[in-house]
């Protein structure tokens, strides 16, 4: 008989690349990736908080070399994490968006993916192997109270996982995303205007579905442990939604206890 139990060092072996990884959701889930046994490599334009990589995703020679280097290093990358991510201007009135701010946004949250989907791929498919991550947000299931821009990129970012799933899967390449609800992080706290991440996390509580649960960014990086794992080695074009049934609600019906 098999037996089938959690394994601690669920990522052993594995080399993953984390972008936006300097803070908030990246920042923790490389901890936890280190923890579960892969090798790490961050990817951000914050130089002063971690060692790092320095990479714009949103530039196709920086992104290229974060992935040349994990090679370099390390022979081989099987997790590529796309996860940073921008706001942009918070602002959701549709008069209040100029083409700037909506280049910007799309720019680095979808473009910025696409492009370690493209260089991850690359190295990838001649391993016919490899495990493609993007985080989305909760927006990308539910409507309203974001900035378009926002919203939209984090939409597309969805369909881009899902035709990735469908033209990589010929390779043995998994490719999923995970859709986050509010999450106490630096970005999170510019959006609220306040400082203090407990703050956040306390304003998430006051307004979660699930009761109860302190949320932090703990439970993203978990997914993203899962995804990145063998244990999901048949899982592949899921938009995997980390909200405690959030997003499912309808305020608008006042729902609300
Ligand atoms: N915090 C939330 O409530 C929440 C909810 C849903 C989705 N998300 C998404 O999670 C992801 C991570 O956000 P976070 O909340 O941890 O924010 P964060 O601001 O703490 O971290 C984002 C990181 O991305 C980096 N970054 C920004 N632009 C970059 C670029 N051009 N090139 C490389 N790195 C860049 C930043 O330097 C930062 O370290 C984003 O994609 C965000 O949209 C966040």
């Amino acid at each position: 008989m098999k037996s089938y139990y959690l394994c601690p060092f669920r990522l052993q072996g594995k080399v993953a690349l984390i972008t936006g990884g300097a803070s908030g959701i990246g920042e923790s889930t490389a901890r936890l990736f280190a923890r579960n046994g892969a090798k790490v490599l961050i990817a951000d334009v914050q130089s002063e908080l971690v060692p790092y990589i320095h990479c714009d995703v949103t530039k196709d020679s920086h992104v290229e070399n974060v992935v040349n280097t994990a090679i370099s290093l390390h022979g081989k990358l099987d997790i590529m994490f796309n996860n940073a991510g921008i706001t942009g201007k918070y602002d959701t009135a549709i008069s209040s968006v100029e083409r700037e701010d909506f280049k910007k946004v799309i720019d680095v949250n979808l473009y910025g993916g696409f492009l370690g989907a493209k260089h991850a791929a690359r190295v990838m498919i001649p391993k016919k192997k490899g495990c493609i991550l993007f985080t989305s947000s909760v927006v990308s299931v539910s409507y309203g109270g974001f900035p378009h821009p926002y919203s939209a990129s984090k939409h597309a970012v969805v369909g881009l996982t899902k035709n990735l799933t469908v033209e990589l899967g010929q390779y043995g390449i998994r490719v999923n995303c995970i859709s986050p609800a509010g999450m106490p992080t630096p970005l999170a706290a510019r959006t609220m205007g306040v400082v203090d991440l407990k703050q956040v996390q306390e304003s998430i509580l006051a307004t979660a579905n699930l009761k109860g649960v302190m949320v932090d960014c703990n439970d993203v990086a978990e997914a993203a442990s899962y995804l990145g794992s063998e244990e999901s080695k048949f899982v592949s074009g899921l938009n995997l939604v980390v909200d405690g049934g959030y997003s499912l609600r309808n305020a608008g019906y006042g729902f609300n206890n």
